[in-house]
């Protein structure tokens, strides 16, 4: 059921909350390098108009609704400003469950940010909202993501491999899966 509640979650140097129509010239401009769209749904350039509708879709959408995606707003509590993303989908019919994609401006990688704030959103899914599997599907070319799922503890599913095409390559892609149980074991 939507979390028509949600505000934001706060972690040791990040606010994840929703986003604002500030936010939409740094969307743009991050999904507009060619290395943060290679493996995602949109192309680069990402303009700006793409950027404030985007703003004005999110603003009518609650995290876990069943069958749409949401996006969480990643800004440093030290100084704000957008810096990534963590989208999230509860598949239609399967309101267990939760798949997660995550972007990050270049220029904040490296310092372990988004694997912050896809820790936390992990735990707000599992600790507020009681689901019983969070996964990520990741190009098995898209090294800095695959070893983000690996450095948080998501297992991948060596039966889930898909061989795609996508955006003119064919390509393989890998199901990485956390539960619960192997959430709380990790601490
Ligand atoms: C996937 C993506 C978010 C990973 O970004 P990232 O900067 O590598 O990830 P983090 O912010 O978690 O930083 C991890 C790095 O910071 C280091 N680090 C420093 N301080 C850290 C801390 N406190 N905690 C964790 N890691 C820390 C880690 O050792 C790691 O360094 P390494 O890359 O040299 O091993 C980024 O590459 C991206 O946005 N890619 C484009 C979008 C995409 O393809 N998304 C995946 C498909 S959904």
């Amino acid at each position: 059921m939507a979390d028509t509640g949600f505000s934001q979650i706060e972690t040791d140097r990040l606010v994840i909350r929703r986003f604002r129509p500030g936010d939409a010239a740094r969307f743009s401009a991050y999904r507009s390098i060619p290395n943060v769209a290679r493996y995602q749904s949109w192309e680069a350039p990402y303009s700006l108009a793409e950027a404030e509708a985007f703003m004005d879709e999110m603003a009518a959408c609650h995290p876990d609704t069943e069958g749409e995606w949401f996006q969480f707003a990643v800004e440093r509590r030290a100084e704000p400003g957008l810096i990534g993303d963590v989208a999230v989908l509860v598949p239609d019919g399967d309101p267990g469950s939760v798949e997660i994609g995550y972007s990050l401006d270049p220029a904040f990688g490296g310092q372990g940010y988004a694997s912050e704030a896809v820790a936390a959103v992990v735990t707000y899914f599992f600790e507020a909202r009681g689901k019983s599997e969070i996964m990520a599907w990741t190009d098995t070319r898209n090294l800095p993501s695959i070893a983000l799922v690996e450095r948080l503890g998501f297992t991948r599913d060596p039966a889930s491999r898909q061989h795609t095409m996508f955006k003119g390559a064919w390509c393989d892609e890998d199901r990485y899966v956390m539960t619960p149980q192997d959430w709380a074991a990790r601490d």
